[in-house]
């Protein structure tokens, strides 16, 4: 037997599966893991039916369907006043991961220190450890998760080689401002550090509240890659199509790493997207369509004993549960999932540092009747 020896030592299996299990076991509501339980608009899972039926079964071209990076060059510019051109700026990828995991390739190298806003999605952290790169977390401050910017000039020094970003955040639900995306693009002026701004939650936005690309302010976008995600958009997490946005010469790079570990990506679902991109209608109503679940649920459990600040964006709820018990959020998501068939996700799971604060973190990407029978459970306890 070969003893190998771990390039991830630190790394086991995600919590989304350990809870994920936990839920089934336990037969518990379940909003940890962050997809909807509803399908994709059948008029996409109808352009997908023909875009197999027309034969786009083999290799597609390695950056992508030309006519579905035509179709992304023309909306990030008709939002965000930024032109990509389609040819040598965008890329399709298998999924935001693909396109983080990536970058990061294509850049991190041993002793490079990475920026990481915590708490941070999972994915980011694995792929830095795996090129030698350092992360330097900086904690996102207070019971509202705000950014400390003068403690982000403090974490720049001469080995940063980037900076990971994400507005609308997961997990804490929190938007970045003009101020902040202004704040960022001043303290990176005049140096050469990389900004992945994830932004797989763009279209998610809620109040009346514009999403704050990378991509709007001119000198954070020459240095920026933009990773966004078809599944968080179009209801269809499962098809891991996403895409990636960067100046002609970061994305050269990018597409030298991109070619050999991926090639390209399911022809045909880039077909029916590049279709369906067509009608701005199929994405600008996002923000409004998942607002009214957010609404819905939290004025049914508003008596409840969590606390809560409304959800900024994404498909995620924080609820703070500070006034219940002095458990560690670990073990109340446990009990939870134990004790009420009830699964959420805590917070302290994405983050490197120590973390003591009780936040559990939910989904409400799922139809009204799960949310109803999550918030009599949540009102009971
Ligand atoms: C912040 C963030 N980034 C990236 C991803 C991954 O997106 P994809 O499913 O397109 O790979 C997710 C998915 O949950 C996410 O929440």
């Amino acid at each position: 037997m070969i003893e190998p020896s771990s390039k991830l030592p630190h790394v086991g299996t995600t919590i989304f599966t350990t809870i994920g299990q936990l839920a089934r076991e336990h037969d518990a509501i379940n909003l940890s893991q962050g997809f909807p339980n509803f399908d994709p608009d059948p008029a996409l899972l109808e352009l997908v039916s023909e875009a197999f039926k027309k034969s786009h079964n083999q290799y597609a071209p390695m950056q992508g369907v030309l006519s579905l990076r035509e179709a992304i060059s023309e909306k990030i510019e008709r939002l965000h006043g930024r032109y990509y051109h389609p040819e040598s700026e965008i890329t399709v990828t298998a999924g935001a991961t693909q396109a983080i995991f990536t970058t990061i390739a294509a850049f991190v190298r041993q002793n490079d220190e990475v920026i990481v806003i915590e708490p941070a999605f999972d994915c980011y952290e694995p792929a830095i450890s795996l090129f030698g790169g350092k992360i330097v977390p900086l904690p996102l401050e207070g019971n509202d998760f705000k950014m400390n910017w003068s403690a982000f000039k403090s974490a720049i020094s001469p080995k940063t080689k980037m900076v990971i970003i994400n507005t609308p955040h997961n997990p804490t639900g929190t938007i970045w401002s003009e101020s902040d995306m202004l704040q960022l693009q001043e303290i990176l002026r005049d140096t050469n550090i990389i900004l992945l701004s994830d932004e797989v939650y763009e279209h998610i936005v809620f109040d009346g509240k514009a999403h704050e690309s990378a991509s709007k302010y001119p000198d954070l976008a020459t240095r920026s890659f933009i990773c966004c995600s078809f599944g968080k958009t179009f209801h269809a997490t499962g098809w891991k199509v996403g895409y990636c946005a960067a100046p002609k010469s970061l994305m050269l790079e990018f597409q030298k790493v991109h070619q050999f570990n991926v090639f390209s990506v399911n022809h045909a679902m880039q077909v029916a997207l590049a279709e369906y991109l067509k009608d701005p209608q199929h994405y600008v109503n996002l923000g409004a369509f998942y607002q009214e679940k957010r609404d819905s649920f939290l004025t049914a459990i508003k008596d409840s004993r969590f606390k809560m600040i409304p959800s900024g964006g994404t498909y995620f709820q924080l609820l703070e549960y500070s006034d219940i018990t002095d458990e560690k959020d670990t073990a109340f998501a446990e009990h939870l999932i134990k004790e009420h068939q009830l699964a959420s996700i805590p917070v302290s799971v994405f983050c490197t540092g120590p973390y003591d604060k009780k936040f559990l973190r939910f989904c409400f990407a799922k139809t009204d009747a799960v949310l109803e029978k999550a918030s009599e459970i949540l009102n009971s306890i």
